[in-house]
């Protein structure tokens, strides 16, 4: 048992989540607002430790107005406990949880857990298939992942992604180093790829939203 998992992204039409130099501001006003509405109805956001390095992000609902002080749990992936300890993530608007493996350094794990709660899972790497199984069993039921590129793979390359939502915005920015929505280790051939079936789709202010369901 796991959670429902959503991967949402913003990209550029030629699939770039960021720029070679981690600039990384792609969804429009109306995709921000979408995005924090989506946070409104998931448990848990998830990222990857080099989203939290390069964007440092609070992963709050906070570009909506709400009445409720409800944020969902915050997640990081974090092989070896390198999330700052003045990361944005730690402040007190919401619950985080810091995934790190075995060989995360002990002495920085104790300082991250007078912040946060920190679980360990996985010898060299974070085991998401058993991550999502310890957050399941916490009671989280939805979980939104917000990147980047690399854990996108990995979640999906482990059967652990069950919708997709991208919006994708007027602009180009190549660069051959420049992280796309999925990047890892890859798949060798087009009959093994990840298969997606189009749910929805809708123009949002300049960019286009579209919503796949992934085939099982
Ligand atoms: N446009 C958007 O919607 C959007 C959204 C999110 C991010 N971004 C951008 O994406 C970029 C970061 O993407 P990224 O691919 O470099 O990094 P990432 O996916 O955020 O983080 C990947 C790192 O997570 C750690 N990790 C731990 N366990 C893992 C596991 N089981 N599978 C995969 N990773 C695991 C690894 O680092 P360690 O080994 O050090 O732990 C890995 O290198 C940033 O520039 C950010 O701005 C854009």
């Amino acid at each position: 048992m796991r959670p429902h998992v959503i991967l949402n992204a913003a990209m550029t039409l030629d699939g770039k989540i960021a720029t070679e130099t981690f600039s990384s501001e792609i969804s429009g006003h109306e995709d921000l607002k979408r995005v924090h509405e989506l946070r409104k109805e998931v448990d848990a956001i998830m990222v990857g430790i080099n989203t939290l390095l390069a964007d440092d992000p609070r992963l709050t609902i906070h570009k909506i107005p709400t009445l409720s002080k409800y944020n969902p749990i915050r997640i990081v992936v974090d092989n070896n406990a390198r999330t700052p300890l003045d990361a944005r993530i730690l402040n007190n608007e919401a619950p985080t949880i810091i995934a790190v493996s075995q060989k995360a350094p002990l002495a920085k794990v104790r300082k991250l857990k007078e912040k946060v709660k920190v679980y360990t899972c996985g010898e060299d790497q974070v085991n998401l298939v058993k991550l999502m199984e310890k957050l399941k069993n916490m009671g989280i039921n939805t979980l939104m992942l917000e990147g980047g590129s690399t854990l996108n793979f990995s979640m999906l390359n482990n059967g652990l992604v069950d919708e997709v939502r991208v919006c994708i915005a007027p602009m180009i920015v190549g660069g051959i180093k420049a992280k796309t929505l999925v990047d890892g280790a890859g798949i060798n051939y087009m009959q093994d790829s990840i298969k997606l079936q189009l749910k929805k789709k809708y123009v949002l202010g300049k960019d286009l939203i579209l919503e796949y369901i992934v085939e099982h």
